[in-house]
């Protein structure tokens, strides 16, 4: 039996090629006004710290939305709104400008803190701030007047990347400056997915309030395309603005050529690094890219197929295979591969004067299981003999015979298999052999 290993650091191991492949990426993380006002801040600065301390570059994008309506509603004027745009009349604009210089004020005090015991100790944060999105005004729409209310004409990616590789942490609101001097008031939201498209950012990270796009099951579906996260949106389902528009900016940036964008819920600890540091993540992720596909295998597989493998050849469940038997006969593997990681795999031994071929070493991982991905490669592996003109597929199995049986094969007896697998079956072994025939 193998020792028993410590959670944590099997946690932290486990998070090791996260750690790798997210050094020097960009990601550009938006919040809402709530995540400033709220008391959880503290704790969402220090995850961003971490991040910073791990060699990820940052763009915090903060919202300022209840803190401008307090601003309004101070100064008894109205909050007025034509579908999802604030009109912003002379005061509205002042109170913008108002709670988002609060904003602002706030985050860069929070994180320029070093106290020796918090998780900020010894961060030594630098925070940039500046005109680096240009606006220009939302003009007249159907009638309305949107006055001082903006939208992201340009972003000066060339500034933000400089204050990046100084290594600091760029801070963006709500403002944008037009080439008039005037300010004018846009939503975070499209800052967020203009300057993500703007700096090819790596990710852009939408903080929810709430649950956010939950499915069927009332979980967050993992991940969604754009072209789903559209349907979701223009379904009649409620989500809220707040959530819409973190899809809405999810679904522009991934067009405008993000690889990633990922929705996690706030309020739920942690949530930001169990997004970021584990394979499946906690939110929902909207990608053009195949997160999980079936292929082919290929050389540099072999050894997540032997981590696959391994486990059940020690239970005795798989036949024994070399490192260096994998090698040559990689090719004879199809695998599932996820975000990455090898996840299940299959081989075929092809026996074309025989029209014959042995479904070998079919796994999935454990944490894999039941989710139709053993039936997933059988398919796939059908459909190869099929092509090949292969017309009876066997196995042979110790444990396994039941799962094979209800997907159609039957026990036979080891003289209708190939004459050259015929002399190297293992009778010490007691296999079971399995056949069903194709087509
Ligand atoms: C057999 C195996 C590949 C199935 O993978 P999977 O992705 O879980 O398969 P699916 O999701 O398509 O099917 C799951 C179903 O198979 C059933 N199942 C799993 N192992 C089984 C077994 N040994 N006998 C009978 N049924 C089994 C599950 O209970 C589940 O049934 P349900 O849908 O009624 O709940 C996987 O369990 C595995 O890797 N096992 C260890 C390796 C092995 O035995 N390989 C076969 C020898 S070559």
């Amino acid at each position: 039996m193998s020792p028993k290993v410590d959670p944590f650091v099997q946690h932290f191991r486990a998070s090791a090629p996260y750690i790798h492949a997210h050094r020097g990426r960009t990601f550009v993380i938006m919040f809402g006004g709530e995540a400033v006002a709220s008391k959880d801040l503290r704790t969402l600065l220090y995850d961003v710290a971490l991040l910073h301390s791990l060699g990820v570059r940052i763009v915090l994008v903060a919202g300022a939305r209840p803190q401008i309506d307090e601003a309004l509603a101070r100064r008894g004027a109205d909050l007025r709104f034509e579908g999802d745009l604030r009109v912003t009349d002379d005061v509205a604009l002042q109170c913008v400008k108002e709670a988002v210089g609060a904003t602002r004020v706030e985050l860069e005090a929070l994180l320029s803190m070093g106290l020796p015991n918090s998780p900020m100790a010894g961060a030594r944060l630098r925070v940039a701030t500046g005109n680096f999105v240009m606006a220009q005004p939302v003009g007249v729409v159907d009638g309305v007047d949107y006055q001082h209310t903006g939208k992201p004409r340009r972003v000066d990616a060339e500034a933000i990347r400089q204050r990046l590789d100084d290594g600091a942490i760029v801070v963006l609101t709500p403002i944008g400056y037009s080439a008039t001097g005037e300010a004018f008031n846009i939503s975070s939201h499209d800052v967020a997915a203009a300057t993500a498209t703007a700096l090819g950012a790596d990710k852009l990270i939408g903080l929810l309030e709430g649950e956010g796009v939950l499915d069927a099951e009332g979980l967050p579906p993992s991940q969604l395309t754009p072209d789903e996260a559209e349907q979701i949106l223009r379904s009649d389902r409620d989500l809220g603005h707040h959530v819409e528009r973190h899809l809405a900016a999810a679904i522009q940036a991934c067009r405008g050529g993000v690889p990633r964008a990922h929705l996690v819920a706030r309020q739920s600890d942690g949530s930001l690094l169990r997004e970021l540091f584990t394979r499946d993540g906690v939110g929902t992720m909207v990608t053009s890219e195949t997160f999980e596909g079936v292929r082919a295998a290929a050389p540099s597989d072999i050894g997540g197929i032997l981590a696959l493998i391994e486990p059940l050849e020690e239970q005795g469940i798989l036949v024994r295979r070399s490192q260096e038997m994998l090698e040559n006969d990689f090719d004879r593997f199809t695998v599932i591969e996820r975000d990455g990681m090898v996840v299940a795999c299959a081989a075929l031994y092809a026996y074309p004067d025989d029209s014959i071929a042995e479904l070998a070493c079919l796994v999935v991982h454990p944490d894999y299981r039941t989710s139709g991905r053993g039936d997933q490669l059988l398919h796939y592996l059908e459909r190869q003999c099929d092509a090949q003109g292969l017309r009876r597929l066997f196995v042979l199995t110790t444990q396994t015979s039941h799962w094979f049986r209800e997907r159609g094969f039957e026990n036979c007896e080891p003289n209708e298999l190939p004459e050259s697998r015929r002399s190297a079956y293992d009778h010490g072994r007691r296999s079971k052999i399995l056949l069903k025939p194709l087509g």
